[in-house]
């Protein structure tokens, strides 16, 4: 079974159209029905709700942001409101996130302190407090 129509992904994108709590919107749902009827493998989208998305666009989509336990990642898939799910800061805090949830071993949690995106406050590279290797 093929499940994307092709390689190509249409990366998360800062765009201001979801709603404050981040939920897709009308303006939203346009933009990646072209996207999608233009050609395109797979949408992140950066809102946790996007069923009405992956309905819509008729390829899959992947949501993105703030996803920062596996639970919450299962619920998000079993409740089919993405096919897939980004995880990724927990990850710059702890490069084994995955494995330590999985064996229900404590992480060093992310803890949305923004500090990582160094392009948005001048900083050289990234860093996260969580994470004194990075
Ligand atoms: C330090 C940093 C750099 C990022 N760089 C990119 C990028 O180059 N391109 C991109 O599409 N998204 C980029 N993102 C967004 C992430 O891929 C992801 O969509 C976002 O962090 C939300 O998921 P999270 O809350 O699990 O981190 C970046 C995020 C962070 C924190
Ligand atoms: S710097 Fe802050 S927001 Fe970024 S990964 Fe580390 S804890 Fe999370």
């Amino acid at each position: 079974m093929q499940i994307f129509p092709n390689r190509i992904v249409f990366p998360a994108f800062q765009t201001n159209f979801a709603t404050p709590d981040g939920f897709v919107t009308e303006p939203l749902l346009q933009m990646y029905k072209k996207i999608a009827r233009g050609g395109c493998g797979l949408i992140i989208i950066g809102c946790i709700a996007v069923s009405d998305c992956r309905r819509s666009t008729g390829v899959p989509v992947m949501c993105a942001g703030n996803i920062r336990s596996l639970e919450l990642a299962e619920k998000i898939v079993s409740e089919g409101r993405s096919d897939l799910v980004c995880i990724g800061r927990s990850r710059l805090a702890d490069p084994y996130f995955i494995k330590k949830s999985i064996n229900g071993e404590p992480v060093n949690k992310c803890d949305d302190c923004r500090s990582c995106m160094f392009f948005l406050h001048g900083a050289p590279s990234v860093s996260c407090p969580q994470n004194p290797e990075l």
